[in-house]
């Protein structure tokens, strides 16, 4: 709480009891000492939109209270009709009348003129992955796991082929909806979500990624992501439970044979 100004406020209210305005000032004055007393005197800061709530509530409490009593809504009433056609309220009401519409016009300005805003938390999209993961029970070590099946690519292309075929298979079945047709992120339930799916022709998905990460991802998806990584609403399924293991290993295999990416290697431990 902000003393010196709910201090001031309450003063200024306190004060309002001996000088005794008219109804329409008095409204317009406890209006204006609450409305400074929920900006400025509360610490840390009301958000606006609850400012805005406790004033709305203000106003129909004023106007309740104003129309309550009769004789006090007349007097009201008159007070309004005078400050309108009153000769020496002129000036004041020209500056009203003037005013008003110019800090609507100022406050529009400043919230339009506000560069956008980063979000309150960076997200990670690329979270360096756990030591190791449970996979249906055992545990993969995912700094030493290798694809099994990438040693055969150089001295059994066929049975590989096969891989591939096996991979592009398990892709049109599960992935092809999300990842699209070309792998580029575009798939026919794509535009529902946010983020979109990952473009795999794009240069900084899997071409950067170790097929380790790949496995990770695909089994865990968005649930396995760590905290830096959220709040996030992937849309990303845990595959866990549809794939076997080896259906894993064949898809990032087709993953990689289709874009021509070649999946990044495990660095050496110096
Ligand atoms: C329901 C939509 C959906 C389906 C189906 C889906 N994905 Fe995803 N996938 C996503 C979204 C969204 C992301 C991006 C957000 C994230 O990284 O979690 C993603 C990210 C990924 C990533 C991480 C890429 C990176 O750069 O970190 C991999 C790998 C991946 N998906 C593989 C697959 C595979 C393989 C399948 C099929 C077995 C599949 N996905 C099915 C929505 C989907």
């Amino acid at each position: 709480m902000n003393l010196i100004v709910v201090g001031a406020v309450v003063a200024a209210l306190i004060a309002l009891r001996f000088l005794k305005p008219n109804a329409l000032a008095w409204t317009a004055a406890t209006w204006v000492a609450l409305y400074v007393a929920f900006r400025w005197g509360i610490e840390p800061p009301l958000p606006a939109s609850i400012v805005n709530m406790f004033m709305g509530i203000v106003t129909i409490a004023l106007l309740a209270f104003v129309s309550a009593d009769s004789e006090r809504l007349r007097s009201a009433k008159s007070n309004i009709v005078n400050f309108l056609v009153r000769k020496k309220y002129t000036v004041p009401l020209l500056i009203v009348l003037v005013a008003l519409p110019l800090l609507v016009a100022f406050k529009i300005y400043v919230d339009m003129s506000r560069s956008p805003q980063p979000p309150v938390t960076g997200r990670t999209i690329h979270p360096p992955p756990p030591a190791t993961i449970s996979f249906k029970g055992k545990t993969v070590d995912l700094g030493a796991v290798e694809n099994p099946f990438r040693e055969i690519e150089e001295t059994d292309p066929e049975v590989f082929a096969a891989h591939v075929e096996n991979g592009k298979r398990v892709y049109h079945q599960n992935c092809v909806f999300c990842h699209g047709d070309h792998m580029e992120g575009d798939g026919i339930f794509a535009h529902g979500f946010d983020p979109i799916p990952a473009n795999f022709q794009d240069a900084t998905t899997i071409a950067m990624l170790q097929e380790s990460y790949l496995f990770w991802r695909i089994a865990k998806g968005a649930p396995g992501l760590p905290m830096e990584s959220t709040p996030w609403a992937s849309a990303m399924p845990a595959w866990e439970k549809f794939l076997t293991e080896d259906e894993i290993w064949d898809v990032i295999i087709f993953l990689y044979d289709y874009t021509g990416h070649r999946p990044r290697a495990k660095e050496e431990l110096h």
